[in-house]
């Protein structure tokens, strides 16, 4: 588990954009808490610039031991450390900062739209939620290098029938770094499949919307390509879009089945749908649809994370 904290740890990207947000938030004397302390950075930031309380909450025992050690050895004093899940627990801290990085590759697969609108219950009447929103994005893959790797299947021969592999592996999403020479051009404003604001009102965990794209001239689609935009505060951003710098979140590869040939004027429509309730954690499924310059359906594909369970 330390890997994955020493693989966010480093990626600057992250640690700066928190830095800064609470860098403009913490008050002297304020009350924090951190849903999902992890090693405890953001509550021991949060300390070294004033604030009075931090209230760490961590469902992981073991960095419940590590962030006390590290409280210990960097003489940090004033936070108390929760092991459990924040859904779990009953208290009210009446905090000026609720504070949660709990951002997932695709972003909802660690749960942070069932996890911070629940943590909204630890704020005082105008305390400061971070982050306050996030954006998901997607656009048509349209190099074959991501899709050539999940396929590989299609290449691997001995006179054997590897289709059930390959079945199990396109109805999977990837963690891949998607450049932005690897994506259509598509007008920023067609790219937007979701949006939640966390500061009010509860969130559905079940998100589902479609988009589509009309092609400027002929181009092969080998899937979809995802990536988040999340607003810390106002003017602090965070974002995984391969247009801006990397971080350790990279982008997200939804692969189709066979690359879908498109001709000047064709359509790719994509119906996306996530479902992150507590019991499911999270599954994606995507459609994707390939329309001629009529509107007549020339393919269609379904994609179920489920069927790549196995
Ligand atoms: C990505 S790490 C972030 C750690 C640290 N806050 C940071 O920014 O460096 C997220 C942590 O949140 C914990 N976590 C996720 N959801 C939680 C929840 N609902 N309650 C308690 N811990 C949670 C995970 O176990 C993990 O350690």
């Amino acid at each position: 588990m330390i890997e994955y904290q020493r693989l966010i740890m480093a990626d600057t990207v992250r640690t700066a954009a928190f830095e800064k947000a609470l860098r403009t938030v913490v008050k002297p004397g304020c009350t924090l808490v951190d849903v999902g302390s992890g090693t405890g950075f953001l509550a021991f930031l949060a300390s070294k610039f004033g604030a009075k309380r931090c209230i760490l909450i961590e469902r992981e025992p073991e960095f419940i031991k590590i962030s006390k050690e590290m409280a210990r050895r960097s003489n940090i004093t004033n936070c108390t450390f929760i092991c459990g899940d924040s859904r779990d627990i009953k208290k009210s801290f009446n905090a000026d900062i609720v504070i949660s990085e709990t951002l997932g590759n695709f972003a909802y697969e660690e749960n942070i739209i069932e996890t911070l609108p629940d943590a909204r219950r630890f704020l005082k009447s105008g305390g400061v939620m971070i982050p306050q929103s996030l954006r998901i994005h997607a656009a048509p893959v349209v190099r074959a290098a991501q899709w050539k790797e999940v396929t590989v299947w299609d290449r691997v021969g001995f006179d054997l029938d590897w289709s059930p592999c390959k079945e199990r592996s396109v109805n999977n999403m990837y963690v891949k770094k998607v450049e932005k020479a690897d994506l259509l051009p598509v007008p920023s404003h067609t790219t937007q499949w979701d949006e939640v604001l966390f500061a009010h009102g509860k969130i559905k965990s079940i998100r589902s919307a479609n988009l589509s794209w009309k092609l400027n001239h002929p181009a092969t689609i080998y899937g979809i390509c995802l990536w988040w935009d999340c607003t810390l505060i106002p003017g602090i951003t965070l974002s995984t879009s391969p247009f801006a710098p990397p971080t350790h979140w990279q982008q997200i590869f939804l692969p189709i089945p066979d690359p879908i040939a498109g001709a000047s004027h064709d359509t790719i429509a994509c119906t996306l749908r996530s479902d992150s309730r507590r019991s499911v954690k999270i599954n994606v499924q995507w459609e994707v649809l390939h329309k001629d310059k009529t509107g007549k359906e020339l393919v269609q594909c379904r994609m179920d994370m489920r069927r790549g369970a196995s």
